[in-house]
């Protein structure tokens, strides 16, 4: 049985450091409430000018190819996962393929906010799996500074920009996506969206003074959603492949919020010391957020390990997927 396996890892993350400290000279916030509200101490912001989310993508995925040994010349199928795309259109993935000179790539971008990655994964593994390609990207890259309004203390404090980048390639061995299970509840758009700049509401001057282009968040709404979603989904995919909490590695959550990843561990029954987590130093980067640990943890990781990866987010979307590590630190 052919099976997708994660064979390198790579990340990018902006240099400018956004503290709590510097939040606090902006709006009405503290680092206290900060912390203990989400966990979050720094975040980090791609300030240079005519820099963009395609900039961090195409940075991770040159580092993955030169970890690799490959040329960007091998890439078959480049995903990526945004909702901050350079441009309305054309795909965020085409210029990042352009910038690395990916030339025999076909790619597109896949919006599912949060669960971005998660769903870019187990598309891009279909592709590995049916035996029709051997080299896929997926990439999970957000600039969230670019639609986050920096008045509003309730979504400032929250968000910060990175890249992520996986290269996913065939194996035989029982490594590499085992199992995922994947949801959407369009109804839940009404809590997490951006009002204006659609189909539904074009950009105008009257849009933009009414500061409709930026994320709109009930907070406790999408809060209650993510606890109880991301919580059940993952004890979900450990009760559907007979799991116990002793074999899972690790827990790979999405960063949103402290609390909502240490909900999510107690649901699986899972010790922090098998909880990755990152938020305090680079807050919610939408969909960079699970390659950026994977990154961070790459040394820790051994082949074999059970990594359980979850995710929530705009749309309503949510997932998890059950990932047996492939190779050891080297
Ligand atoms: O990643 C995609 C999905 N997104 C999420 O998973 C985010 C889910 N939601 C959350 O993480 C939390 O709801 C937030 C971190 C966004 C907010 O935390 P909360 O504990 O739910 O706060 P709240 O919205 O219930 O607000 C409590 C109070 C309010 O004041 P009053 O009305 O009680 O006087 C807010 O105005 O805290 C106030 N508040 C703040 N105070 C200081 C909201 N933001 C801030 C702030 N600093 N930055």
């Amino acid at each position: 049985m052919t099976r997708a396996a994660i064979t390198a890892i790579a990340g990018y993350l902006p240099d400018y450091i956004l503290t709590n400290q510097e939040l606090e000279k902006m709006v009405d916030t503290t680092d206290e409430w900060i912390m203990t509200r989400t966990g979050i101490k720094e975040r980090r912001i791609l300030r240079e000018p005519g820099k963009a989310t395609s900039d961090m993508g195409a940075a991770a995925v040159l580092e993955l190819c030169k970890k690799r040994g490959i040329s960007p010349d091998e890439i078959e199928l480049l995903i990526c996962a945004t909702v901050t795309g350079d441009l309305v259109f054309p795909a965020t993935a085409n210029i990042i393929c352009d910038k690395i000179g990916a030339k025999n790539a076909w790619s597109y971008d896949l919006g599912a906010a949060c669960s971005g990655f998660l769903y870019s994964l187990v598309t891009g593994a279909q592709f590995i799996q049916s035996g029709t390609y051997k080299k896929v990207v997926i990439v999970g890259a957000d600039k969230m500074s670019s639609i986050i309004d920096y008045t509003d203390r309730a979504t400032c404090v929250i968000f910060g920009d990175g890249a992520g980048a996986v290269l996913l390639e065939p194996t035989t061995e029982n490594v590499g996506i085992q199992d995922f299970i994947l949801r959407t509840d369009g109804s839940g758009c009404q809590h997490l969206h951006m009002k204006a700049g659609g189909s539904l509401m074009p950009p105008t001057h009257q849009t933009v003074d009414e500061r409709l282009h930026y994320v709109h968040q009930e907070g406790q709404a999408v809060f209650k959603h993510a606890v109880y979603n991301m919580a059940e989904v993952s004890a979900e995919i450990m009760e559907k492949n007979k799991l116990s909490s002793n074999d899972i590695s690790w827990l790979v959550p999405h960063q949103a919020n402290k609390r909502i990843i240490d909900a999510t561990a107690n649901r699986m029954g899972v010790g922090p010391e098998k909880v990755m987590m990152n938020i305090e130093k680079y807050g919610n980067t939408t969909a960079g957020t699970i390659p950026l640990l994977l990154w961070d943890y790459e040394k820790k990781l051994k082949k074999g390990d059970n990594l359980i990866m979850a995710a929530f987010g705009g749309g309503f979307t949510w997932g998890s997927v059950w990932l047996k590590w492939a190779y050891d630190p080297k």
